[in-house]
């Protein structure tokens, strides 16, 4: 398309920040002739304590004409837990069916791992995005009382693994290692993991150029740590991803390099693209949060409206700023991303 409509929500504490400088690095890579509109929308703490609103309808309803949504971070310590992240972030994945929760983690040049220097470090996770524990599927009973009950049921539909499968099969196929890794728990979990391995033996099928592997979470997350090169690609259920992509962030890098795209492959819905971070409220306001997992999760962006070209150019931009970290020295938020924008234009 020749035009983006783009919906940007910065949200709470240093999603104000990072956002600004993921825009500027969107424009600078943009193609001349494609036009950039962008409405933003004031949403988060400010408007949840004004107004006691988290995401009215009215803006769900502008959102949904959007091609995409740059959103910053939600949460703030003065809401109470939940309240934002429910009632504002998951509903947004949840409305907009964003079932392909995508991580990548990468170790760029130049960039200290914790397993150290010769680290191999190049997979990405295929979170499943709307169901699993997160569809707020529970209750309490006989609250406040030594007997109270609270229950909170994963929610598995063969349709639902069965999309989110197959879409990180595709893309397991159109890498060069051709490998995917089921990650669950079906030892425990029997109910929801035998459907997860049922269904991800039967969509292998189709796919036999792609090598297939299981590992139980907890595994999973030691392989990560000793042998992170044993992994391509991995699909895994909502918590699960949670876990190990912020796991995964660690390992390559820090949260501060962690891009993602909450993708509706469909496009009947627009996707979203927001660093896994959070709003880091301890550091907000002081230009010192690293926009760099933003300015990666605008390339998802541009690749998935099919700009691939400007998507590469971010990326390179990217790798040769990271790449020169260690002499740059400590620089502010809108520093790191002048220093982007401006090696992306050219
Ligand atoms: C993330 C975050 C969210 C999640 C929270 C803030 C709801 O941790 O994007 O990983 O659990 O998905
Ligand atoms: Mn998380």
């Amino acid at each position: 398309a020749n035009s983006i409509r783009l919906a940007v929500v910065p949200g709470d504490g240093i999603g104000q920040e990072v956002v600004a400088e993921g825009l500027k690095v969107l424009a600078a890579a943009l193609p001349a002739d494609v036009a950039l509109e962008t409405a933003e929308y004031d949403l988060g703490a400010r408007l949840y304590h004004r107004t006691g609103e988290t995401l009215p309808d009215s803006v769900l309803d502008e959102l949904r004409g959007k091609d995409a949504i740059l959103l910053g971070a939600i949460g703030d310590p003065s809401v109470p837990s939940g309240v934002l992240e429910r009632g504002l972030l998951l509903k947004l994945r949840f409305a907009f069916d964003h079932h392909v929760n995508l991580r990548p983690a990468k170790l760029g040049p130049g960039v200290a791992s914790p397993l150290g220097p010769d680290a191999q470090i190049d997979f990405v996770v295929v979170r499943e995005g709307t169901e699993g524990p997160y569809v707020g599927n529970g209750g309490t009973l006989r609250t406040g009382t030594p007997h109270e009950v609270a229950t909170e049921v994963s929610l598995n539909t063969a349709f639902g693994i069965e999309r989110v499968v197959r879409d990180a099969f595709a893309r397991a196929q159109a890498r060069p290692r051709k490998k995917l890794t089921l990650v669950h728990k079906n030892n425990v979990l029997v109910h929801a993991g035998h459907l997860w391995s049922r269904v991800f033996n039967q969509v292998a099928a189709e796919f036999p150029d792609v090598t297939t592997d299981y590992l139980h979470v907890d595994a999973a997350t030691i392989f990560m740590v000793t042998q992170p090169e044993r992994f391509d690609v991995i699909v895994t259920d909502n918590l699960f991803g949670d876990i190990l992509t912020d796991l995964a962030a660690a390992i390559a890098g820090g949260i501060g390099l962690a891009a993602s795209g909450n993708i509706n492959p469909s496009g009947e819905f627009p996707s979203m693209f927001e660093p896994v971070h959070g709003s880091a409220p301890d550091i907000a306001g002081q230009g010192k949060a690293d926009p760099t997992a933003t300015i990666l999760s605008v390339a998802m962006l541009l690749e998935h409206l099919g700009h691939t070209d400007a998507a590469r150019a971010v990326e390179a931009a990217v790798d040769a700023d990271l790449a020169e970290r260690s002499s740059s020295g400590t620089r502010s938020t809108s520093e790191i991303g002048d220093a982007i924008a401006k090696r992306v234009a050219g």
